[in-house]
């Protein structure tokens, strides 16, 4: 049944779909990691990075909302329920319990990494499928890269 009517043709819409929904999930994880580091973190540099979190959590809610809001205009219903989220996240993730602050640095730079990683494969996919879906892709990047930086700035100097 045709809800919302796509102004893409298959099999554009599904690629570009596919691109959403996945970027949706990563999103919305790494919100529900940004918050367990947040409450969890111990340690010296505490306070600087329980804020910094709410950082990250406040960029991943609103692109969750564009993203999620970008496949229904194109006609696909987006998929936020906890079940999807906990079976299709993928990406690194703090362990149960107690953060310290630099593992916490270090798991946060890893996810964002990742999640980075992935999008930039998407703006390639979305190229040709759907460059107004690519554009919003290109803005999530350049900020999840932007808040990479400053944990990365916080890793300083590496043990590694
Ligand atoms: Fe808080």
């Amino acid at each position: 049944m045709t809800v919302v009517k796509s102004p893409l043709p298959e099999p554009a819409r599904q690629v570009t779909f596919d691109a959403l929904q996945g970027t949706l999930v990563d999103l919305l994880g790494i919100s529900l990691i940004g918050k367990q580091a947040h409450w969890n973190i111990v340690g010296p540099r505490f306070r600087s990075i329980h804020l910094q979190l709410d950082e990250v959590v406040t960029t991943a809610r609103a692109f969750a909302d564009t993203v999620a809001e970008r496949a229904a205009a194109l006609g696909l219903p987006p998929d936020g329920r906890p079940e999807t989220i906990a079976s299709a996240f993928t990406l690194p993730s703090p362990k149960e319990g107690w953060l310290r602050d630099e593992d916490v640095v270090r798991v946060i730079a890893e996810t964002l990494g990742a999640a980075i990683d992935r999008l930039r494969e998407r703006i390639g996919t979305t190229e040709k499928a759907d460059p107004v879906t690519q554009d919003l892709l290109i803005g999530i990047t350049a900020e999840l890269e932007k808040q990479r930086w400053m944990f990365e700035a916080e890793n300083w100097p590496r043990e590694d």
